[in-house]
């Protein structure tokens, strides 16, 4: 099977087989060694890969309504934008912020994805998920799924976990979060509808769209790091975007270290930096695994090198059988 249309940088690999699950009951018949793969955009096969692939297309909305919240029950297969755009069409706000990020809806809790000042873990009320040890469906709630910064449950327990359904809630009293600098520009009283057109075109505007320069959206984490680092940075560069993260952390912005080496447009074989987002890499054509790894351990080493920062792997990297570090 060709990988190259199921994950959206587009590597030229290959896998040994692919099976569909459309229901939760399926994953107990499956053999256990597997590997789950959503829609493959944040997924990196950096070599043909030997296990069999796994693919979550468990359909289906359902909304109920309570007298202060909207309560959504989602199919981990239904596409992440296509959701968002139901359920503003629906009048149920909260998501706009996260249109069109790539992927599933059952990928969103695993990275617990965020952009523009809200990440998904404020809207989930509790994940389903076939636990592949106990070989039984357990259920956790939000505190249970242990959300961080594009981290949480799922992610730390290495595939023990397949997710089936995802519990939304939405609070029927909604409140615009604009707080973002990018958002900064819209009126204080925008309509949700609003902030996701002007999300998408900022999107539009800074992300390559993969179908046109394939890529897998951000390729490091943006790093945290100590107060008294950060201080000892701003000296150094006093106009360094931050944001706060609590007390004594501060989380920087890889895009603007990298950019600031120069390192737009810079290229490992195939594998570029994008020319107008410095976080995120491509497939500039016939890049290769090595060449994206090769890229980013060379962007890695020059941001260590002249800041000090370490940057990790916010995309899964693949090799033959299992995930592969920088
Ligand atoms: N910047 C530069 N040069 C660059 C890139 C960024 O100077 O080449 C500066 C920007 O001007 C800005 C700051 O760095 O001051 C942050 O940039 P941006 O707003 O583009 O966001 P980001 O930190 O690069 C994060 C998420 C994105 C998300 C955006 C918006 C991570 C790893 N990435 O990117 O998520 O869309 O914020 O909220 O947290 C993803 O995870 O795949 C992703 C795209």
């Amino acid at each position: 099977i060709s990988l190259k249309s199921l994950h959206t940088f587009q590597l030229p690999y290959k896998a040994a087989t692919m099976v569909a699950i459309t229901s939760a009951e399926q994953l107990s018949q499956l053999e256990d060694d597997y590997w789950v793969l959503g829609e493959g955009s944040n997924t990196i096969f950096t070599t043909d890969f030997i296990k069999p692939l796994v693919r979550i297309l468990i359909r289906g909305i359902e909304i109920t309504e309570t007298s202060d919240t909207y309560d959504v029950s989602v199919g981990a297969g239904e596409n992440w934008h296509r959701f968002v755009t139901t359920m503003l069409d629906q009048d149920v706000k909260g998501l706009e912020n996260l249109a069109l990020i790539p992927g599933s809806v059952g990928a969103a809790p695993v990275q617990n994805i965020g952009a523009y000042g809200i990440e998904v873990s404020r809207y989930i009320k509790s994940v389903d998920a076939w636990d592949r040890h106990e070989c039984k469906l357990v259920t956790f709630t939000k505190a249970q799924c242990a959300f961080g910064y594009r981290d949480s449950i799922f992610k730390r327990s290495q595939g023990r976990f397949v997710i089936t359904q995802v519990q939304f809630s939405f609070p029927k009293t909604w409140q615009a979060t604009l707080s973002y600098g990018a958002l900064a520009e819209l009126p204080a009283d925008a309509s949700a509808q609003q902030i996701k057109a002007e999300v998408i075109r900022i999107r539009n505007a800074k992300l390559p769209n993969p179908n046109d320069i394939p890529n897998a959206g951000s390729f490091f984490k943006n790093p945290v790091i100590s107060l008294e680092e950060f201080s000892a940075l701003q000296e150094r560069y006093p106009e360094i975007p931050s944001f706060a993260v609590d007390a004594t952390q501060v989380k920087l912005a890889a895009g603007w270290l990298i950019d600031r080496l120069g390192l737009k447009g810079f290229q490992c074989g195939g594998a570029r930096v994008h020319d107008k987002q410095a976080l995120v890499l491509t497939n500039a054509g016939s890049a290769t695994g090595a060449d994206v790894l090769a890229l980013a351990r060379t962007v890695q080493e020059r941001v260590q090198e002249h800041f000090g920062v370490t940057l990790e792997a916010e995309v899964r990297l693949l090799g033959a059988e299992e995930l592969v570090h920088l």
